[in-house]
């Protein structure tokens, strides 16, 4: 059968999940695609099953994933779809798996299977812990959700069907749970741009400019300047190679670990070196 995989990534665990997936229904003779998201050429709907993994963000979906999901053009057939979400803890996923089920039943889809994958947590500006772990410690971590996602592709080329139950996240009260998913969903995630300062260790490489994957950054007197399309994705922050990145209001990034999964190698836009806002 043919197969269409889709996803967005900050700092490479929702590619690798995705490319765990191909990998075995390329193994059981499928035709499988994968690429990012791309919001102007949802081309999609040519495949038996379309496959989609994101990041989870303060218990929803990006918001380029839930503005890329509504994008997509009403299928004029029933088609066949699976949701993959990773989160950094797989109790804390919270409403972005039903987000994505609720915008794409809406587009004529069937959801055949939907699951959360535990990787390593990214958020290293985060203001509370879990911090990102050290590479020891991510290493098993992603042995384990590379595991999962093997498991899961062979459930969906085998035609079981399973559903993801939401759960509240067990750190939370439901007031904290429903008030941070309201407050970041709704003012967070697109004000937090405006918290992201350097330490003077930033020598003016450019490299976050390069590999943002939403073009967010310019440059301004050779230090980077954030715009309002950030995803808070935490690319820059993790491969910045003078860990000279952080946020105001709690995000400081002194002494902890940087994290991207290894083999993760993001696309370097070497003409933004110019990009000056
Ligand atoms: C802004 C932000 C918010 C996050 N919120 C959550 C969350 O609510 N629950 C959770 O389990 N992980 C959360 N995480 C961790 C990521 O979902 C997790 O590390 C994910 O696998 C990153 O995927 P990527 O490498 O494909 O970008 C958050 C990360 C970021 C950057
Ligand atoms: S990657 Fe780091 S050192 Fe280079 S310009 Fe950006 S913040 Fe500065
Ligand atoms: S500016 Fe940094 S955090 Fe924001 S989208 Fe770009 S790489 Fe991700």
């Amino acid at each position: 059968m043919k197969v269409e995989l889709r996803y967005f990534t900050g700092t490479g665990n929702s590619v690798k999940v995705l490319n765990t997936c191909k990998e075995v229904f390329d193994r059981n003779n499928h035709e499988t695609t994968i690429s990012e998201i791309d919001i102007n050429h949802t081309n999609l709907g040519n495949s038996e099953i379309i496959g989609f993994c994101f990041p989870v963000y303060a218990f929803g979906i990006p918001r380029i994933c839930r503005k890329y999901l509504k994008s997509i053009p009403k299928f004029n057939h029933r088609q066949k779809v699976f949701v993959l979400i990773t989160a950094g803890d797989s109790n804390e996923a919270g409403f972005s798996i039903s987000e994505c089920e609720k915008i794409l039943k809406k587009k004529n889809c069937e959801i055949i299977y939907s699951g959360v994958i535990q990787m390593p947590i990214n958020w290293t500006t985060s203001s509370v812990p879990p911090f990102p772990p050290s590479r020891d410690e991510a290493s098993v971590v992603i042995n384990n959700g590379v595991e999962q996602a093997k498991l899961m592709t062979y459930d969906i080329i085998n035609g079981i069907r399973k559903q993801h139950i939401f759960n509240y996240p067990k750190r939370y009260s439901k007031f904290r749970f429903y008030t941070d998913y309201w407050l970041f969903k709704n003012m967070g995630l697109q004000n937090l741009w405006r918290t992201f300062r350097v330490y003077d260790t930033c020598n003016g490489c450019h490299l976050c400019s390069k590999i943002c994957p939403t073009n967010s950054i310019g440059i301004k007197n050779k230090r980077p300047v954030w715009t309002s399309s950030c995803e808070q994705c935490m690319r820059c922050v993790n491969f910045c190679p003078n860990e000279s990145i952080y946020q105001t209001m709690g995000g400081d990034t002194k002494g902890k670990n940087r994290y991207y999964e290894p083999t993760f190698k993001p696309k370097v836009n070497a003409n933004r070196a110019h990009h000056v806002v």
